[in-house]
């Protein structure tokens, strides 16, 4: 028989507040140690926006919040995400930023087609949370870029440079941000050279100008090549992308890491991985 007795069997109000915010934060303990992560997502109906929310559901992650369109109110006191993250168009991407910035929560950024101002923007914010923007979320993409770094140090200058991106019909950015990260990155080795979109009108290849051009058509994920013409002999670096997801995933793959990271500042995905 037990002999033990209580002495009030009435459980009183702050017992149980002491069981609610004990068995609270041992959730939030158990589900950060998992890699549990609470998600806003912008551009959640998109097709990048339903990949990922197939993918983190896979990876046992919460999308707390559904953002698109429609949403007039970005409000994250009830959803609390521990990251945004943000595939739609640069004016929801700023207005992403806005909310984030009032509720101190980190963005990672996967939209293209940002402009100078949307970036000064973007900087902006970077002072008050941790924003990492990629064009890329491809592992591919980020070897390619190194290789075509230590291509541009190791080929003589006279060496032509060009960039070709195919992308599907309904892209609505051009050149694709990525390719502009690959001329930008050949910019800061050949410092006195500047990209051309397109040769219309021009005979030859102007000495010091890296050539852009965007295909686009039908249903491409995504295609880049750079080509390094010599005289008698030519180099191409290539990637193609043949299942959107692998966008998504590596988006996630950088989320998780992201999520935890609390000095505000604008991060490459160099200082995540
Ligand atoms: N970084 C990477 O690795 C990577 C990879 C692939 C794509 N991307 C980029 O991600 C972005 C989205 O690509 P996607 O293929 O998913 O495009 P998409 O299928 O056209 O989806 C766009 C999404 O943005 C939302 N949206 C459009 N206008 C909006 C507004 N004014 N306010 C709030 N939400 C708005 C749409 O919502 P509604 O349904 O309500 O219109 C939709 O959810 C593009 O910039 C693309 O280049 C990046």
């Amino acid at each position: 028989m037990c002999q033990y007795k209580r002495k009030d069997p009435t459980i009183g109000k702050a017992e149980i507040r002491f069981w609610y915010h004990f068995i609270k934060l041992t959730k939030h303990r158990l589900s950060h140690r998992r890699g549990f992560v609470k998600i806003a997502l912008s551009g959640s109906s998109g097709k990048m926006g339903q990949l990922i929310t197939k993918v983190a559901n896979e990876l046992g992650h919460e999308i707390v919040s559904k953002i698109n369109r429609s949403t007039v109110e970005y409000d994250f006191r009830k959803t609390k995400p521990d990251i945004c993250m943000d595939f739609s168009v640069p004016i929801a991407t700023i207005k992403l930023c806005t909310a984030a910035a009032a509720s101190k929560v980190p963005v990672l950024i996967g939209t293209t087609g940002l402009t100078n101002e949307d970036l000064h923007k973007i900087g902006g914010f970077a002072k008050v949370i941790p924003i990492l923007a990629s064009p890329n979320f491809s592992v591919g993409i980020h070897v390619l870029r190194k290789l075509v770094g230590e291509a541009t140090k190791m080929l003589p200058k006279d060496f032509d440079i060009e960039i070709v991106e195919k992308h599907h019909t309904h892209k609505k950015d051009a050149p694709s941000g990525t390719a502009l990260s690959i001329l930008s990155d050949i910019k800061n080795i050949r410092k006195d050279s500047t990209g051309v979109f397109g040769h219309y009108g021009k005979s030859a290849h102007v000495p010091g100008s890296i050539g852009m051009h965007a295909l686009r058509g039908g249903d491409v994920i995504g295609e880049h090549d750079v080509y390094f013409f010599g005289l008698g002999e030519r180099l191409e670096i290539a990637h193609r992308v043949t299942n959107r997801e692998i966008f998504a995933r590596g988006a996630l793959f950088i989320a998780e890491k992201f999520y935890r990271v609390n000095v505000p500042k604008l991060y490459d995905l160099e200082e995540i991985l």
